[in-house]
């Protein structure tokens, strides 16, 4: 699996990543490389090998959620801006945000992680439950949150220092 990954190359628009990221899990499962890719693109085309619960499973728009919180409102230390949840989609695609704040949840380790994107053409992934499901719960979910807490402050405070001068 390891000579079939370093075939793959990330391309650095990230919306394409996300095919090929699809096409890792794909070879990671012993399965045809474009499974996913094609089912995206297609519906269920498994040929019986997985179960899909409806035709039009993988065929229906991605939801972007990005939390978009007012922190005039709901800026204070502690506030649950995202509770902790996984998403329904196949793959959470967690960009870099100019806010920190967002916690996920190593399976290992069942601690709360900070998330630090580094600059660039960078991306956090996570299963969603579409992918827990098509796995028969071998690849789980991951857990994510946003909460408001001193990092996000200190960045609030530059800005808004910029934007009243
Ligand atoms: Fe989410």
């Amino acid at each position: 699996m390891r000579e079939c990954l370093s075939n793959l190359h990330l391309t650095t628009n990230p919306w394409y990543s996300v095919s090929e990221l699809a096409d890792m899990v794909a070879i990671g499962l012993g399965i045809p490389s474009d499974t996913f890719r094609e089912a995206g693109r297609y519906g269920c085309v498994f040929s019986g090998q997985l179960l899909c619960p409806s035709e039009n499973f993988f065929s229906r728009p991605h939801l972007l959620a990005p939390t978009a919180s007012d922190l005039v409102k709901y800026g204070e230390k502690d506030t649950i801006l995202a509770g902790f949840h996984s998403d329904l989609n196949f793959l959470t695609i967690h960009g870099r945000s100019r806010y920190p704040g967002l916690n996920v949840w190593a399976r290992n380790t069942g601690k709360r992680i900070p998330v630090k994107i580094p600059p660039g053409n960078n991306l956090l992934v996570q299963a969603g439950k579409q992918l827990e499901h098509l796995t028969g719960g071998l690849i789980k979910a991951g857990f994510h949150e946003v909460v408001v807490n001193d990092a996000t402050l200190a960045v609030w405070t530059i800005h808004l220092s910029h934007v009243l001068l």
